[in-house]
């Protein structure tokens, strides 16, 4: 049984990261430096306050991170402390089996739930530093998402879809028309722009919400075992969008079940009972995504 995926866990609303308001008061405080005990130093007079060059060739910097979910009476310890550095530009596959933690990090990831206990450094920025519209707003500007069950919004258009990261990032009607049609025509979908969900098959609805994902040019895409519900041929066509994107040099994270889907990465981390049992580099950060990843 997909323990993980029945659970009631934070979720983004389906357009990924409802927040308009600029990230401008924390944002100038990156890159405080760790103490010894792992921590940022907020108040710590004279250190500097930008993150060396050396920092931010980390886009995700997990540090002993632990979740501990509490039902009742009964703790659930879901991560049990993973330290994890992905390097700007690398396409990562977290692999592992259901309940091992995969999803629960991937929401830490993404700013979609904090961690219990340990850091989490994004492109840089320490996430504890930020209120939760702050954080909000750094998931619409930084992060795409995609999950396994689309999240499209039902009764609205691909292209309306498409368009609502941008709606709330602030930007008027033509500007938002015109870069969603764009993301749209990046996956193959300029055509279909008008249909519904519905409308759409489900390979078709996953590259909607992967358009949807990338429409605001973020650094880093985060996938939730994105084929998961697709055929062969749809699996192809999700692939070869990441492979393409990670090739733009976005930073790819995905967790998937299916080692051929992993294959294509350029580092696949295994997840076991919330910890971290392999990392293997498949294919350098540099260069093209492993394997079929461009065709
Ligand atoms: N909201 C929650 N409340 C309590 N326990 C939870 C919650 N979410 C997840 N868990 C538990 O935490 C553990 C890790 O769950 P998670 O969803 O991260 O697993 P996963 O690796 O993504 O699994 P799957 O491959 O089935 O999606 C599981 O034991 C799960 O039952
Ligand atoms: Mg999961």
């Amino acid at each position: 049984m997909r323990i993980g995926a029945r659970r009631a866990r934070p979720r983004p609303s389906p357009e990924g990261a409802p927040a308009t308001r600029p990230l401008v008061r924390r944002a100038v405080e990156v890159g405080r430096p760790h103490g010894p005990d792992g921590r940022s130093h907020a108040g710590a007079p004279g250190r500097p306050r930008s993150a060396g060059p050396g920092r931010r060739r980390f886009v995700i910097d997990v540090r002993e991170v632990t979740k501990t979910y509490q039902l009742g009476q009964i703790r659930v310890p879901a991560l049990r402390g993973i330290t994890l550095r992905i390097e700007r530009g690398d396409y990562v596959a977290i692999m592992g089996s259901s309940g091992s933690g995969k999803s629960t990090l991937m929401n830490i990831l993404g700013c979609l739930d904090l961690p219990t206990t340990g850091a989490y450094r994004l492109d840089g920025i320490d996430v504890r530093q930020f209120e939760p519209d702050e954080l909000a707003d750094v998931r619409n500007r930084k992060i795409g998402f995609v999950f396994q069950t689309y999240n499209l919004v039902p009764r609205a258009t691909a292209l309306s879809n498409v368009e609502l990261p941008l709606a709330y990032a602030g930007l008027g009607r033509a500007d938002r028309r015109a870069r969603a049609l764009r993301a749209l025509q990046a996956v193959g979908l300029g055509d279909r722009a008008r249909h519904q969900p519905s409308e759409l098959s489900g390979g078709q609805q996953q590259r909607a919400a992967v358009a949807r994902a990338i429409v605001t040019n973020p650094a880093l895409v985060l996938a939730d075992e994105p084929t998961g519900n697709l055929d062969n041929a749809s699996t192809a066509e999700i692939l070869r969008v990441f492979g393409r994107l990670n090739a733009s040099g976005r930073t790819v994270v995905l967790i998937t079940h299916e080692a051929d889907v992993a294959g294509r990465a350029k580092r696949i981390v295994t997840l076991s009972d919330g910890l971290v049992t392999t990392d293997e580099r498949v294919a350098p950060v540099t260069g093209p995504p492993s394997r079929e990843g461009l065709r």
